[in-house]
């Protein structure tokens, strides 16, 4: 018989890193893993927060580091890996989390907003998976990757132009990693939320105009965090033993008759 798909989600003995840990949803991901018996890295710029995380944690019993790190600081991303190595060992799972928004419309996006925008959300996942991946390949025993994408990506928001363009890039880049990875049976799969609760989506999700569009959803509210759990398990997991290039959408419905 073949294992319970309960034992096959477990993720005891995995080292997972999770990118944008500091706040919102990869916060979430981060207590997840490790309710799923991984210790886990995580990795931000607000190391203050990242500690709060880390202590609550260890008092819980799990195992877990905080790491200083810019993804669009090239320089920095091996020394955060070979950190992360000498505290927790090799990487078995990614999530590639960390991202940023700037609302302008397109005759006014400023360029430096839009290098802002690609560079931490497109370069930053391409960055911090190559560099991940190679340690991955070498060590032969597999891995899984998650890339946080957008239901963006594939539809037109206005006033997001770079955000969409990085998230399309996102869904993109995911599916030529699952490609080429798969020969090291590295998985590379992608989660597209619409609307969740957090941080980068408050001061929207607060307006007028934020309370009509979500009554527009037809499940007529935004996600919580934790109602990424079940998907993110999925992909990280032995569960997903055979799941490589999707890209799955998880927004109540949003996008249903736009997508
Ligand atoms: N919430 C939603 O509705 C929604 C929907 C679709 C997709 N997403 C995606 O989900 C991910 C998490 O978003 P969120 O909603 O949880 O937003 P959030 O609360 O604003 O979190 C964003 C995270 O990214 C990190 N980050 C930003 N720039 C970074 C950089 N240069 N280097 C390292 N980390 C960086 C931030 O940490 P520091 O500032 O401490 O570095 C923070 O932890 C993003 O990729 C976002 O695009 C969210």
């Amino acid at each position: 018989m073949a294992p319970s798909i309960f034992d096959r989600l477990r993720l005891k003995g995995k080292v997972a890193l999770v990118t944008g840990a500091s706040s919102g949803l990869g916060h979430r991901f981060a207590e997840v893993l490790v309710e799923a018996g991984a210790a886990v890295a995580v990795a931000a710029r607000r190391t203050d927060r990242l500690a709060g995380l880390t202590k609550a944690i260890e008092q819980d019993g799990g195992r877990a580091h905080a790491v200083a790190l810019d993804v669009t600081d090239p320089a920095r991303i091996p020394a955060a890996i070979a950190e992360i190595e000498a505290k927790l060992g090799p990487i078995d799972i990614l999530v590639n989390n960390s991202g940023t928004v700037v609302s302008e419309r397109f005759l006014e996006h400023a360029e430096p907003n839009w290098d802002k925008v690609i560079d931490t959300n497109l370069k930053g996942v391409f960055l911090v998976a190559q560099a991940v991946g190679k340690r991955m390949a070498g060590r032969g025993k597999g891995g899984s990757i998650v890339n946080i994408a957008s239901t963006a990506a594939t539809v037109a928001n206005k006033g997001t132009i770079s955000y969409n363009a990085s998230k399309a890039g996102v869904v993109a880049l995911t599916r030529s990693m699952a490609m080429e990875l798969a020969r090291y049976k590295i998985r590379v799969n992608a989660i597209c939320p619409g609307y969740f609760v957090s941080e980068m989506t408050a001061p929207y999700l607060g307006t007028e105009a934020g309370k009509e569009y979500l009554a527009r959803v037809p499940m007529r509210r935004a996600g919580q965090p934790e109602e990424l759990d079940g998907l993110l398990l999925l992909l990280a997991s032995d569960a997903g033993s055979f799941i490589t290039g999707s890209c799955v959408v998880i927004d109540g419905g949003e996008t249903l008759d736009r997508a």
